[in-house]
């Protein structure tokens, strides 16, 4: 076998085995560099004939281009396995869900309450706001309840230092900002927050209410117990809720009633739940609206609304929806 063959078959058999870059680059000198073998047989040309230069210079560039080739070749198989190694090591699994901000929510409260208006707007009742700072005026006076009224001292609250203002104990002030505002037939509901010096498991100094105010020509107690089973019926999707009236006082009803709702625990057993307060509008109380008692008459009520969301979601403890505990209102969602 010629110098050259050899020098092939060398080159081959030790690419095939050079698996890193650095013994590529040696294995390239051992043939290639400045004293390779490749290069040594060049080298050699210059002490041949001038008649056998030209085939054996043409023979040594023919396995020089092979070598360079299987060179080339082997760095290329290289890297791509080098390449293959890094990207399995850094593989990462686009499969898995991300980690998202997450989406927020409607506190149950206010989930509630937009059911509550959506439905009392079927039965034709809109929505009106009223001031969470009242003047003593719209909160008690004018509702009949006059200064140094015992009934006073049933609604504790917290008093505004050096003015006649306090945070509204009740959402029934709505009623009488609403009167003088608009004439009769009126159909509205108030809902809102409410303020009192109240704090257990069912109190808390701030909750919700909802008002609730017809006035027209006849309307009666009638009128409000359809109204209250109506509406009772279609927010915890029944046909068969039975509410009941006990006798109550309110200076600014008369008669006046606290409503309970027969409610079915989790036991199965039967229990009448107190939801709210009501009545038919004290004449005293139309008059202060500026509304003729002779020609018109009304009914209000009040319900407690944290109380229907605390039973519409299963919820056994008011002040977990004033917590604010993510872990908590994230379960509405
Ligand atoms: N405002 C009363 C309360 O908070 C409830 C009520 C409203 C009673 C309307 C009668 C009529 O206790």
């Amino acid at each position: 076998m010629s110098d050259l063959q050899a020098i092939l078959q060398e080159a081959t058999a030790t690419l095939a085995a050079t698996t890193t870059v650095p013994h590529l680059e040696q294995t390239k000198a051992r043939f290639l560099g400045k004293s390779g073998s490749l290069t040594e047989q060049l080298k050699a040309l210059g002490k041949l004939p001038p008649d056998e230069k030209k085939t054996a210079g043409a023979a040594i560039n023919e396995v020089k281009n092979q070598v360079e080739a299987l060179i080339n070749a082997a760095k290329a198989r290289i890297l791509n396995v080098e390449l293959e190694a890094k990207l399995s090591a850094e593989a990462i699994d686009i499969t898995l869900p991300g980690r998202t901000s997450g989406t927020g929510g409607l506190h149950p409260v206010s989930r509630s309450l937009e059911r509550i208006e959506a439905l009392f707007a079927t039965m034709g009742f809109s929505v009106v706001d009223g001031p969470e700072i009242e003047t003593d005026f719209y909160n008690f006076t004018a509702l009949n309840t006059p200064e140094n009224h015992p009934a006073r001292s049933m609604h504790d609250t917290f008093y505004i230092e050096g003015s006649k203002n306090l945070l509204r104990t009740h959402t029934s002030p709505v009623q009488i900002r609403h009167m003088l505002g608009n004439k009769p037939p009126i159909r509205i509901i108030c809902p809102g927050r409410v303020y009192r010096c109240d704090h257990d498991a069912t109190h808390s100094p701030m909750f919700h209410q909802l008002e609730g105010l017809w006035i027209d020509q006849g309307i009666s107690l009638a009128d409000l117990k359809g109204t209250l089973t109506q509406f009772l019926n279609a927010y915890f999707e029944r046909d068969n809720m039975h509410i009941r009236f006990r006798p109550s006082f309110f200076p600014f009803v008369e008669p006046g009633v606290e409503f309970d709702m027969e409610w079915e625990n989790k036991g199965g057993k039967i229990k009448w739940l107190e939801i709210g307060g009501a009545g038919i509008l004290h004449p005293a109380v139309l008059k202060n609206g500026g509304i003729d008692p002779e020609k018109y008459s009304g009914f209000a009520f009040g319900m407690g609304l944290d109380r229907l969301a605390m039973l519409k979601y299963g919820v056994n403890d008011l002040r977990l929806f004033f917590d604010n505990d993510i872990k908590f209102l994230s379960q509405f969602r």
